[in-house]
């Protein structure tokens, strides 16, 4: 029940349900060269294999280190854990000879206008994703993987996530609170809707820009089963949102506080009508949602698979508690679905309580379809 198959033409952490605690951490590849990249591609395949399947950690040798941290003791549970594994655009530069082989969109993160972005917390060649039912698995997973990666890559910047811990949050179904107390995900998409996710999700065999017949606008064959990835470190201000009046808080975002419905709806899950309320006077024209998806036709292309978590870290240097969103999003397309969204969001009024300060775009390769494969195959 708590095992999340690791084979499969996608990888799993993107459509699966959310366990309760999620681990990012961005690496620096530092192989020699494509020999060593794909040795590196192939350690973290099988660690990830068993990590995800769980077992006994190997028998301990006293004239050794042990095999394994022990942090979860001899015997491994699978714990809902799912170990995905992306690329950044840095990877495709002149060292591993890959640079035709990059996705179409792939690029360092834009800067949009609300960032303030901390460069020890942007970019990196490789991005992981743990996601499991407790922390603990994702720690004693990170720490494995760097443990078998000797000499082959750097660590950059780590974040841990976390959900409440009762739910297994089903994306478009389940909803929990993020950290300014409004329920988040409410509208996002069904993942069960295969149709929906292979449009939006799922990058396409020769996938074109829009619009573009052009055979150089074609996505990479080796990336078709892949989705472009955007992680946004978001830090919300809570103290300033604690001192703002509910009116105020729900305008922003175009949602009840307490229901999570649509302004003047009871039903979290009825569906804000902006036809009929073209000047703005129930749902602002700047509410949150409302830029996000405006629910028109022209705009349909930009819907985007969120899968958050909250983060809670130390204090700022102001004496401010560090906490926020670590925002992660998916999407075939990254132009038409995050940077679409974002622009429209830019200039918000819920800027004036989150600033983004790091993250990156990656692109999630393919999954592994049999055992003996192993991630990135396609690519090198
Ligand atoms: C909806 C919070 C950042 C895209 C929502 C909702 C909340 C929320 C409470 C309504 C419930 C729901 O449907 O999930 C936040 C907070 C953010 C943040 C606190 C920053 C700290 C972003 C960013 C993006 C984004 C960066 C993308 C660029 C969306 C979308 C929806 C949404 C697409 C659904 C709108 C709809 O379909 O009606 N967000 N969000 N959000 N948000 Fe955000």
């Amino acid at each position: 029940l708590d095992r999340q198959p690791f084979h499969g033409p996608h990888q799993a952490g993107i459509v699966t349900p959310q366990p309760a605690a999620a681990l990012v951490v961005a690496l620096d590849v530092l192989a020699e060269d494509r020999g060593e990249l794909a040795k590196l591609f192939r350690i973290l395949t099988e660690r990830f294999v068993f990590l995800t399947a769980g077992g006994p950690v190997p028998p301990l040798d006293p004239r050794l280190p042990p095999a394994d941290s022990g942090i979860l003791g001899p015997q491994v549970l699978p714990d809902n854990l799912t170990a995905t594994l992306s690329v950044g655009a840095s990877l495709f530069d002149d060292r591993y000879g890959l640079e035709g082989a990059k996705p179409r969109r792939l690029r360092p993160m834009d800067r949009f206008p609300n960032d303030s972005l901390d460069g020890k917390l942007c970019h990196g060649d490789l991005l992981l994703q743990f996601c499991a039912n407790t922390a603990e698995t994702n720690l004693h997973a990170l720490r494995d993987v760097i443990r078998h990666t000797p000499g082959l890559v750097a660590l950059r910047w780590k974040l841990e996530g976390m959900l409440p811990p009762h739910v297994v949050k089903r994306q478009g179904q389940d909803t929990v609170r993020n950290f300014l107390g409004f329920k988040d995900g409410t509208a996002n998409l069904d993942t069960r809707d295969d149709a929906l996710m292979h449009r939006q999700v799922w990058v396409q065999p020769g996938s074109t820009e829009p619009g573009s017949g052009e055979p150089d606008s074609r996505e990479p064959t080796w990336a078709a089963g892949g989705s472009y990835q955007v992680v946004r470190i978001i830090r919300n201000f809570v103290e300033r949102w604690d001192r703002t009046p509910l009116r105020e808080q729900e305008q922003i975002f175009g949602r009840h506080k307490d229901s999570g419905a649509p302004l003047g709806e009871t039903d979290e899950h009825a569906l804000p009508d902006y036809a009929s309320d073209p000047a703005g006077t129930r749902t602002p024209m700047d509410a949150h949602i409302r830029l996000a998806n405006p629910r028109t036709k022209e705009t349909a292309s930009s819907l985007i698979l969120r899968r958050g978590y909250n983060y809670s870290a130390g204090i700022t240097p102001s004496g401010q508690l560090d906490m926020g969103l670590l925002f992660v999003c998916y999407q075939s397309d990254l132009d038409a679905g995050f940077v679409a969204v974002q622009n429209r969001l830019n200039g918000e009024p819920l800027e004036e309580y989150i600033k983004p300060v790091g993250g990156g775009y990656f692109y999630a390769l393919p999954g592994v379809k049999e055992p003996g494969g192993f991630l990135g195959q396609g690519l090198l």
